[in-house]
């Protein structure tokens, strides 16, 4: 069977991460949740007080980041690294969901971030997620897909997702914070969310995992063969 790279892309909170993190899973497939990547730099960006307007000091801020994933064996996914530290419970932080798409509009930060995403692909075998996979990342993956779902199952899904972490939460906070999210990421200059025209388009709002995992894991099959 061929090693092919599948890109999954979409809005915030449709469920791309666990789509993709099933589908590498069951094909022993490397997993790459590419927005862990720019909340892991926002979360830099944040602590160090970046300046977003002021491009010399992102530039060196950005030289000091080094990112990386580990594998999570008691949950059997794998976590944002950055610096050494596991920040994979920070980067989810309000505070950072509320930055983290102005921080990826700068472009000094995409060309980071793309390029960390294109190496070591040599043999395929990838699944990643994001806004700008399959039109900028891996233009030429064999399987593109869109993820989408109608906007108050998404709040609801998020809510119930971040009630576990944080019981003060409420679905208005997060109906904004999406909201905002999917306004900067599709009208930012630079690779904006879209849908890339060789994209096989999923609305799930309706569906549930096993259903989508099914149909991505019967599109891969017919790829790989
Ligand atoms: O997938 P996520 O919600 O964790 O992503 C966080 C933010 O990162 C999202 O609002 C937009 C940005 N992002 C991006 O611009 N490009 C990607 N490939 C992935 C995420």
């Amino acid at each position: 069977m061929k090693r092919i790279i599948i890109t999954i892309d979409g809005y915030s909170s449709c469920g791309k991460s666990t789509l993709a993190k099933q589908v590498a899973k069951e094909l022993n497939y490397v997993f790459v949740d590419s927005g862990a990547m720019y909340r892991a730099i926002t979360l830099y960006f944040f602590r160090n007080n970046i300046d977003l307007e002021n491009k010399e000091a992102i530039i060196k801020a950005i030289g000091e980041i080094d990112l990386s994933f580990a594998y999570n064996e008691a949950n059997g996914t794998s976590d944002m690294i950055m610096n050494g530290e596991n920040v994979e419970v920070a980067i989810r932080e309000m505070a950072i969901s509320e930055r983290v798409s102005l921080v990826a509009a700068i472009e000094e930060v995409r060309t980071f971030t793309v390029a960390e995403q294109q190496k070591n692909t040599i043999n395929k075998g990838i699944v990643m997620d994001g806004r700008d996979i399959g039109t900028v990342v891996f233009p030429e993956a064999e399987l593109k897909i869109f993820l989408t779902a109608n906007p108050e199952i998404r709040v609801e899904r998020r809510y119930l997702q971040l009630i576990k972490t944080n019981p003060l939460i409420t679905k208005e906070e997060i109906k904004v914070n999406l909201e905002s999210r999917d306004y900067i990421d599709t009208h930012r200059e630079i690779s904006p969310l879209r849908k890339a025209d060789d994209a096989i388009v999923i609305d799930n709002s309706f569906m549930n995992r096993e259903e989508q995992f099914a149909l991505v894991l019967k599109l891969a099959s017919e790829r790989m063969n």
